[in-house]
């Protein structure tokens, strides 16, 4: 591994720690997503990678060095700031050359290198203007370049693309992405955004509270979520609360029966977690499909919510609310509210928690 970050603690006075016993490492060349909400510690985490705020215990490594007591400017790293703030009064390629001229590079070599990281991010020919004659995503762009400039062997970005719209957002993903892939830059990508770090990152560390709560690809950690938080926070789900039985099947409410993949101890209480979109819907007395290893349960439509690509469907069943999301089509809604409607959904599409949030 190329990048090592082992048992790292960051505490400000007497606060809880902002960071703890964090531990995980990157491949060179990999592309790691550091997701959670906000407060969670992203920031603190990249500031320690890249040395601009002292760890309070624990260690950083690279390519096997122990980096934990150099000054950032000795680190090699790019950083692109979650405020990127660039220096108003200087022009877009004085911005781009300032980390080169703390590097004490030759006037001929830094046009070249300013010249290059504006074309990567696309930004050629503007480099006389000054930051305001730009747009917010062109802005973006020149934090990237200044983080590219010098060829860092490591790239950390803190939510780079947090204020852009969602188009321009989806392009410039892409666009980080390719840069990121074609220059082989080993990379830490921040956000709290799901569905961004899914698209892009090779694997994912989903934080909570300072601590991993997970570390996997995006499908890992979407089809076996190790907590409810993870389940939860990387995509909309349902929670329904039951008791193990001893045949290793689950009651819920003593009104219903759902079989999951893995059964838990007899007696215990768990948490049954079911995506929206991975539940099936039948007009009631309808067959259900392969029912061998299907879960069934009776139900009532109470609200239907057209949003474009999909139909939500809020379904009063074992006396719960069930969210069932569908795509439309330009047929029009299959099921209007107050319809007696069967929901069904696989053994494997069940996952099942502790009711203590362990797996
Ligand atoms: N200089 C500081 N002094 C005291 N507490 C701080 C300091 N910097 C950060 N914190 C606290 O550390 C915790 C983690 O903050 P951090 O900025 O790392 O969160 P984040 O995950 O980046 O959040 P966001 O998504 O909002 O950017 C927060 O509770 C924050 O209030
Ligand atoms: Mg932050």
């Amino acid at each position: 591994m190329y990048l090592k970050v082992d048992s790292l603690e960051k505490r400000y006075g007497a606060f809880d720690p902002s960071v703890s016993n964090l531990s995980f490492s990157l491949a060179q060349g990999e592309l790691l997503g550091l997701l959670g909400p906000s407060g969670c510690g992203k920031t603190t985490t990249l500031r320690m990678i890249s040395g601009m705020v002292a760890a309070t215990s624990g260690r950083i490594l690279v390519g096997g060095h122990d980096v934990t007591g150099l000054p950032t400017y000795r680190r090699n790293m790019g950083v692109m700031f979650q405020s990127y703030a660039l220096f108003p009064h200087m022009t877009v390629a004085e911005n781009v050359a300032f980390g080169l001229e703390m590097r004490k590079h030759s006037k001929h070599e830094i046009a070249k290198r300013v010249e290059s990281a504006l074309a990567m991010v696309r930004l050629n020919g503007v480099g006389d203007r000054k930051p305001r004659q730009l747009s917010g995503g062109q802005q973006q762009r020149v934090a990237l370049a200044r983080a590219l400039v010098f060829e860092p062997d490591i790239l950390l970005l803190d939510e780079p693309l947090s204020n852009l719209d969602a188009k321009l957002r989806d392009d410039m993903r892409n666009e980080i992405r390719e840069i990121q892939q074609r220059l082989r830059m080993t990379t830490i990508f921040v956000t709290h955004d799901q569905t961004e770090a899914m698209a892009i990152c090779d694997r994912i560390v989903v934080m909570n509270k300072g601590r991993l709560e997970q570390i996997g690809t995006p499908h890992e950690i979407y089809e076996t979520p190790a907590t409810p938080m993870v389940a939860d926070f990387v995509g909309r789900i349902n929670r329904l609360k039951g008791t193990w039985r001893s045949d290793g099947a689950i009651d819920i409410n003593g009104s219903m029966t759902i079989r999951a993949s893995r059964p838990g101890a007899r007696g215990a209480p768990v948490l049954v977690m079911v995506r929206p979109h991975r539940i099936g819907l039948v007009a009631s007395g309808s067959a259900i499909p392969s029912a061998e290893h299907e879960n069934v349960l009776a139900g009532t439509i109470r609200q239907v919510t057209y949003i474009g690509d999909t139909l939500q469907y809020s379904v009063e069943a074992a006396g719960a609310r069930i969210l069932v999301e569908k795509a439309t089509t330009s047929a029009g809604d299959p099921f209007q509210s107050g319809a007696e409607v069967l929901l069904h959904w696989s053994e494997q599409d069940t996952l099942t928690f502790a009711a203590d949030g362990e797996r």
